[in-house]
């Protein structure tokens, strides 16, 4: 490595998500190669610069698919070293289905004009959302049933620390998935131990599905929240009060998280706080502790106090390098997120969560399960790790969410010639 890129790598890697970066630059030689910057308006060479750029945008997301579906073929066959995917991009990880990056591309370029551009070139949010589209295509098609939908809840449900307000538009969406059979897990990092927290923030997604009568009330049951990652597990309930209650972690916990012992928690969350309050100290950061059970954050004093977005990645980066080095920290799985203005480390992350929301609902697989998230850069984010449990759909802030959910809704009606 040359010094310049090791110094972009050690100042960018965990800003940058290797396959999407992996795409842009091959599609960056045909939007240099065939866009014409000097052309003037009218100018005939225009619409057939947009064909042939098409063509070649086209044919590079088809080649994609196609190392994506030798990259799976290797995993399943035990030979991960002979997947040429995993030669250019490293960090690749799995995936749980083949993505129909071609057909996904068509689809997104008569939404966003990818090929007409001559001055833009396709862009990091065109090829996440062109992955996303791909994902939803292949769950909707011959790779699926779909069985199992989770959400984040902060930005991708509803904007960051607010609650989901009867309004929201996502809430006919998800009782309209849950009339067809499939089960809803709401994953979010927001640990509570009483539901009437959760009753709080989600009321009116709960108060819809109660009062729904598009609903049976055996569908109601496959809403559930699991809260703090993996640490709580409510289920819906009409009887309650809170519309939820608590179900014991006997029903639902993982063999490996059985095994964590109490001690070893604390002496996580311990060591975590001395890295957060140094963070505090050494960048003079108006803010304070907040322990729990199974969480230690640091939050505004002042309530609305806005910390700078370096800051509080400085702190999860420093905290995370602490309990990555200690040895607590190989043993117990944590994960250590900028929340947007805190940051926090969570014992668990969501890999378990949606691995714990699987296994509530009858052994449900990865293949089957869509997690729709809004952080997913491999340090500071938290919906990462749900990337090891199944696909996912990586949204910007809840509009997005409802377009996936229209773009899923409009495939399982209607299947792929629906977009194309
Ligand atoms: P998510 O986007 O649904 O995963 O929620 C993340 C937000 O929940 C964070 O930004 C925090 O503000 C808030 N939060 C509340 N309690 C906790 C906790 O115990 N751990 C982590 N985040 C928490
Ligand atoms: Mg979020």
């Amino acid at each position: 490595m040359t010094t310049r890129y090791r110094v972009e790598y050690a100042l960018k890697a965990h800003r940058r998500d290797a396959l999407i970066e992996f795409i842009k630059g091959l599609l960056a030689v045909p939007f240099v190669l065939h866009s014409q910057p000097t052309a003037v308006a009218g100018d005939v060479s225009l619409p057939n610069m947009a064909i042939e750029a098409r063509r070649r945008y086209r044919e590079i997301m088809k080649d994609v698919e196609e190392l994506i579906n030798d990259h799976i073929n290797n995993e399943r066959a035990g030979t991960p070293e002979r997947s040429k995917l995993r030669f250019l991009v490293p960090s690749v990880g799995t995936f749980f289905t083949p993505l129909f990056l071609e057909a996904a591309f068509v689809a997104q370029d008569s939404r966003r004009a990818i090929s007409c551009r001559r001055f833009v070139a396709p862009s990091f949010n065109d090829i996440r959302l062109i992955l996303n589209t791909a994902q939803i295509m292949s769950l909707t098609t011959q790779n699926g049933p779909l069985r199992l939908v989770t959400f984040d809840g902060d930005v991708t449900l509803y904007d960051d620390g607010h609650c989901l307000s009867p309004h929201n538009p996502v809430i006919p969406r998800i009782i309209h998935l849950m009339s067809k059979g499939l089960c809803i897990g709401i994953v979010t990092a927001a640990g509570y131990t009483d539901s009437a927290r959760y009753k709080e923030r989600l009321y009116g997604l709960l108060e819809a599905i109660n009062a729904s009568p598009l609903l049976t009330d055996a569908q109601r049951k496959n809403l559930i929240i699991l809260g703090g990652e993996s640490s709580y597990l409510f289920k819906f309930d009409a009887t309650s009060d809170t519309l939820l209650s608590g179900v014991s972690r006997d029903v639902w916990a993982l063999d490996e998280m059985r095994l964590w012992t109490e001690e070893d928690i604390q002496k996580l969350l311990d060591i975590a706080e001395t890295a957060l309050l140094e963070s505090v100290s050494t960048m003079s950061l108006k803010a304070t502790v907040l322990r729990k059970p199974r969480a230690v954050g640091i939050v505004p004093i002042v309530a609305g106090a806005k910390f700078e977005r370096e800051q509080l990645e400085e702190a999860v980066l420093a905290v995370q390098k602490t309990l990555e080095l200690s040895e607590v920290g190989r043993r117990l799985p944590f994960c250590a997120f900028n929340g947007g203005n805190d940051v926090f480390v969570d014992i668990g992350d969501k890999r378990l969560g949606v691995l714990c929301c699987q296994r509530f609902f009858g052994e449900i697989k990865g293949s089957e399960t869509l997690h729709i998230g809004d952080q997913f850069l491999s340090a500071g984010h938290n919906d990462f790790k749900a990337r090891m449990a199944g696909t996912t759909v990586w949204v910007a802030n809840p509009a997005e969410t409802v377009s996936s959910l229209d773009e899923l809704h409009d495939l399982l009606e209607n299947g792929m010639a629906a977009d194309s």
